[in-house]
């Protein structure tokens, strides 16, 4: 096996009894968003933009480009078209009509909307925290070479927990408010525990009835070290993950329902660690991106930070109506009514 860098975590036993919490995250302002959480995030190494601009350099002698041109930095997901192709099942995009308003919270460069516009015909709108991300996302979705994805995808720059509906709408556009699905991808993990619960309630706020939220996240498998969450602040941005049960009652408490919990750590472990030793074989490798790259192939090894895709549906306040009258119906055939 390839040499690790000095990421390597120390060879700790998990605290049972007792989690040491990471120092705490940057100090909240009035709005209740962290002050800095933009500087926060855009220090993860992975969001260090000099690849992605010397590709776009490189391609800019082209009229048009190809989903091929960007492939290389577009997806920051793990397991790339293949995972996008599972969110559209669990979203039925192949079997609803075409045209399904897609809200993807953390969009990065908008590669999945290009990619949901292009095969699945989706209008995908993608909020995304940091400019240079969303200016280079917008740059990618015009020269595409498919009008469907010219068409339907739309990048906004803003942090989806201050966004105003208004900021959705280009002048003159009539405004959606309602999305027929909300998805996220590998964003979560950045905002804090009371972050998470606005986020879930302005998810649901996003959605018509019935509607789907699909996230992909890391969460709290096992008990961690106090190493492994100094690595997740540091390395990846992230203060705070929730156990399975904490994340779905988050998402309950916001009133989603169906929760379809698929844990994928073991699918993810080889992609996180061939990703680390094929940046690491880079003669052009840099030793910030190649830490990130090999604590998060560590942390997943170790198996205590998980990885989840989580398939919610918005509930339907009707449901409970019907429900009542059953159970009313019920008890009056019982003669308990
Ligand atoms: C790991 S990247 C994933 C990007 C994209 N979902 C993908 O699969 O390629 C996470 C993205 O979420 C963005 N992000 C983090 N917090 C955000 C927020 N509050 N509002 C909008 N975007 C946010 C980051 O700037 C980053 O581009």
């Amino acid at each position: 096996m390839a040499a690790r860098s000095e990421a390597k975590l120390a060879d700790q036993t998990p605290d049972q009894k007792e989690e040491v919490r990471p120092s705490p995250p940057p100090q909240k302002n009035e709005g209740g968003r962290e002050d800095d959480s933009t500087e926060f995030i855009s220090k993860m190494a992975l969001y260090d933009l000099e690849r992605a601009d010397s590709v776009i350099k490189s391609i800019q002698h082209k009229p048009e480009w190809t989903a091929a041109d960007t492939a290389s930095f577009d997806c920051m997901h793990y397991d790339g078209n293949a995972a996008l192709d599972h969110c559209a099942r669990m979203l039925g995009l192949d079997q609803e009509p075409p045209h399904q308003r897609i809200l993807d919270i953390g969009s990065g460069f908008s590669g999945t909307g290009r990619y949901l516009a292009s095969k699945y015909k989706a209008v995908v709108t993608g909020i995304e925290l940091q400019k240079r991300f969303h200016e280079l996302a917008k740059e990618i979705t015009s020269r595409s070479d498919d009008e469907r994805v010219r068409a339907n995808v739309r990048s906004v720059n803003a942090d989806f927990l201050t966004l105003d509906a208004k900021d959705l709408v280009e002048p003159g556009e009539i405004l959606h408010v309602e999305f027929d699905h909300v998805v996220s991808l590998l964003c979560i993990m950045h905002f804090s525990k009371e972050d998470r619960v606005r986020l879930f309630k302005r998810a649901h706020e996003s959605l018509k009835i019935n509607g789907t939220f699909y996230i992909e996240d890391f969460y709290h498998r096992k008990p961690m070290t106090d190493d492994e969450r100094t690595a997740l602040r540091d390395v990846v941005s992230c203060t705070y993950l929730p156990t399975a049960p904490e994340y779905i009652t988050d998402t309950m408490d916001a009133e989603f329902v169906d929760a379809i919990w698929e844990d994928v750590t073991v699918q993810w472990q080889p992609i996180v660690r061939a990703r680390a030793e094929e940046y690491r074989r880079r003669k052009d490798k840099k030793a910030e991106l190649e830490r990130f790259y090999d604590t998060v192939a560590e942390l997943f090894e170790r198996g205590n930070v998980g990885g989840v895709r989580l398939t919610l549906r918005k509930r339907d306040p009707e449901e409970d109506k019907e429900k009542q009258e059953l159970e009313f119906e019920g008890r009056m055939k019982n003669g308990s009514g």
